[in-house]
């Protein structure tokens, strides 16, 4: 019998994760994800009749930009290296139904044009959407109190045709009306805009977190969207919603918000061979941002953690507001981006 003279005590195992932590350049190897700039897409708030940027209060380090000055912008991000832009209206022409979504000359295809012509490789994935658009702040038409599904389809279907005759690369159907996409898909197809893909919201859920998007686009909606987007509660109805719009012709899945949805993401991932993307929304940022204004958190680190959480999780693709710090990070340090350490 061995007497255990040494002051070490042993413990008798032989599987010691921590042997693949103890340097940077072994935890670089073992690293199982990554984020690249590559995989974000940045939204962009373009209002019209606005002569200089104003600051969004809710959302720090954002601002509404004015339309003169979206091609700046544009060729800025370029630059940064950002590949792929989501841009959102801010109309000074709402109506009942949002009726200026599908005029050639709206706001909505004015934005593309100008994205297109200033940078014709930057990739433009419009919002398809009508609450920036509609005096009542909902995402479509009213009948009897309520948004009518099959009119609302009828006229995203004009508004897609309308942003892909400005030269939208994809678009993002974001109103959660049944049948919607593969509405779009044929209204697309017959108009000859076969090569546009659909980067549908399919679980998109009624959230909290959207609050500072309402403010900043200055939606003054009436009631709530409970029975339009997705009950949180519900995870199998989501995986529903996915299936349905990949069934109906979507090109890509999004789930939206993120960082509560992580499971579904996950569970998606399980059920379809088509790529994903995350939409880590407006509260997500600002509650990230207000923290590190506070002192109490890293913004950088908690920036690439939850980045890191929706790639681990399965997404492709990340919707971020911070997709544009992300490449001033990078450019600022590029050999330690998007690794922290
Ligand atoms: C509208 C739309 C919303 C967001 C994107 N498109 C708001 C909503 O549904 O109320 C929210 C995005 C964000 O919070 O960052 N269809």
């Amino acid at each position: 019998m061995e007497s255990s003279s040494s002051s070490t005590p042993q413990l008798g195992i032989t599987q010691r994760l921590r042997r693949l932590r103890t340097t940077p350049i072994i935890r670089t190897m073992v690293r199982e994800h990554d984020v690249q700039l590559r995989d974000l897409v940045y939204p962009l708030f373009i209002e019209e009749n606005l002569s200089s940027p104003v600051p969004i209060t809710g959302l720090p380090g954002l601002t509404r930009l004015p339309e003169s000055k979206l091609a700046d912008e544009i060729r800025t991000l370029d630059a940064l290296g950002i590949r792929c832009v989501m841009p959102f209206g801010v109309s000074h022409h709402k109506d009942d139904i949002g009726s200026d979504t599908w005029q050639r000359d709206g706001l909505l295809s004015r934005m593309i044009r100008t994205i297109k012509s200033a940078c014709p490789d930057m990739m433009v994935i419009p919002d398809i959407c009508f609450c920036e658009y509609t005096t009542h702040g909902h995402c479509g038409a009213i009948t009897d109190q309520d948004v009518d599904n099959d009119q609302t389809v009828a006229n995203l279907v004009k508004q897609c045709v309308n942003a892909a005759e400005a030269g939208a690369d994809m678009l993002a159907p974001s109103s959660m009306m049944d049948g919607q996409v593969g509405a779009i898909r044929r209204g697309l197809d017959a108009a000859g805009f076969n090569k546009v893909a659909i980067l549908a919201h399919s679980a998109k859920f009624a959230s909290a977190f959207y609050g500072p998007f309402r403010q900043a686009v200055e939606c003054e909606l009436q009631g709530d969207r409970r029975t339009y987007q997705l009950d949180y509660a519900n995870g199998r109805q989501a995986l529903s919603e996915a299936i349905l719009d990949e069934q109906e012709g979507a090109d890509i899945l999004m789930v939206k918000p993120g960082t509560p949805y992580l499971d579904v993401l996950a569970q998606l991932r399980s059920q379809t061979r088509l790529p994903l993307a995350a939409y880590q929304v407006s509260g997500e940022y600002a509650a990230i941002k207000c923290s590190a204004q506070m002192g109490i958190i890293n913004e950088q680190e908690a920036v690439l953690e939850t980045l890191t959480g929706f790639k681990r999780a399965g997404a492709d693709l990340i919707v971020t507001y911070f997709a544009k710090q992300f490449a001033l990070w990078q450019q600022a340090a590029p050999s330690t981006m998007p690794i922290t350490e």
